[in-house]
C-alpha cells in the first residue's frame, strides 16, 4: 500500500514533537490526521503543513476525554475507514523540580490521566481496526524519565506516568502479537520545546526521527521494544 493509502493519527500536534512527526510523516506522503485539545491552535498548525502536502487532515481531540475519543473514534471511520498508525504523543509534565514526597495528587491525577489512560484508550479505540487490517503500528511517546533501569528522583508523577506506559506497551505488544500490529515505545531524547525548555539540545525534527521510524516500519519489524535514535534502550 502507498503512504498516501495509509492514515496517521499523531495526538498533540499543535506544538513541539507532535508538530515535527506530523511533518515528518507530510513529507513522507502519509495521510496524517493531526489533532489537538485546542482547535484554533491544531488547524493553525495543520495549515502550516498543508503547503508541502494535500494529505494533511484534523480532528480536535482532549486524549482526557473519553467522549473525545470516541468522537475522533467515529470520525476516523466514517471518513478514512481505516487506522494505520496511532502516535500516542500528547503529554503534560507539570511537577518538573518536584520530590516525590511533596508532589499533590491531582498533579498525579492529571499526569496519569493524560499520560497513561490517554494512549490506553486511543489503542482501544483504534487496535481494533488495525487488526482487522492485518496490519498497525503504535508508537508510545515515552521517556528516558521512565526507565528504570535510570531512576531517580524528581518530576515523580511525569516519571511514574511513563513508567506505566512502557508497561502498556509491553501489554499491548503482547495482546497483538502475531497480527501485524506493531507497538513499541519511543524516547525522542532532551528536546527544546515547552516541556523540554530552552536548554535542551536537541531540535523538535530530531526528536521526532525516531517516532517517525516506529510510525512506518515495515512488515515483520520490532514489536514490544522501547527505542531512542532509532536503537533499543533498557526498560
Ligand atoms: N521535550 C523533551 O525533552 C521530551 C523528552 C522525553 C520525552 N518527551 C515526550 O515527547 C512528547 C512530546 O513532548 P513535547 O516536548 O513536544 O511537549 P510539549 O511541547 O509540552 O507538547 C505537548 C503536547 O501535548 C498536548 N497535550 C497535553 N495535554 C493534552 C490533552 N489532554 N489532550 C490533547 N493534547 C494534550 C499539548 O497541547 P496543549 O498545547 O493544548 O497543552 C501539546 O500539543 C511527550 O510525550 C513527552 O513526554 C519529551
Amino acid at each position: 500500500m502507498r503512504p498516501e493509502e495509509r492514515l496517521i493519527i499523531v495526538t498533540g500536534t499543535n506544538r513541539g514533537i507532535g508538530l515535527a512527526v506530523g511533518r515528518q510523516l507530510a513529507q513522507q506522503g502519509y495521510r496524517v490526521l493531526l489533532t489537538s485539545r485546542d482547535e484554533a491552535k491544531g488547524q493553525a498548525a495543520a495549515a502550516s503543513l498543508r503547503h508541502a502536502t494535500p494529505h494533511v487532515f484534523y480532528h480536535p481531540l482532549d486524549v482526557t476525554s473519553q467522549e473525545s475519543i470516541a468522537r475522533l473514534r467515529d470520525f476516523v471511520g466514517r471518513e478514512f475507514g481505516r487506522a494505520d498508525a496511532l502516535v500516542n504523543n500528547a503529554a503534560v509534565c507539570l511537577d518538573d523540580g518536584r520530590d516525590v514526597l511533596d508532589v499533590e495528587m491531582d498533579i498525579f491525577r492529571t499526569t496519569i490521566e493524560t499520560n497513561v489512560f490517554g494512549p490506553l484508550l486511543l489503542c482501544q479505540a483504534f487496535i481494533p481496526l488495525m487488526r482487522e487490517q492485518k496490519y498497525g503500528r503504535v508508537v508510545n511517546v515515552s521517556s528516558g524519565a521512565g526507565q528504570i533501569a535510570n531512576m531517580v528522583h524528581g518530576k515523580p508523577s511525569y516519571r511514574m506516568s511513563k513508567i506505566a506506559l512502557n508497561g502498556l506497551t509491553l501489554m499491548l505488544a503482547y495482546s497483538v502479537r502475531g497480527t501485524n500490529v506493531l507497538v513499541n515505545a519511543a524516547c525522542p531524547g532532551w528536546v527544546h520545546t515547552d516541556m523540554g525548555g530552552p536548554a535542551a539540545p536537541r531540535s523538535p525534527e530530531q526528536g521526532a526521527d525516531g517516532i517517525v521510524w516506529l510510525a512506518t516500519l515495515p512488515d515483520g519489524g520490532p514489536s514490544g521494544g522501547f527505542f531512542r535514535d532509532r536503537k533499543p534502550i533498557p526498560w
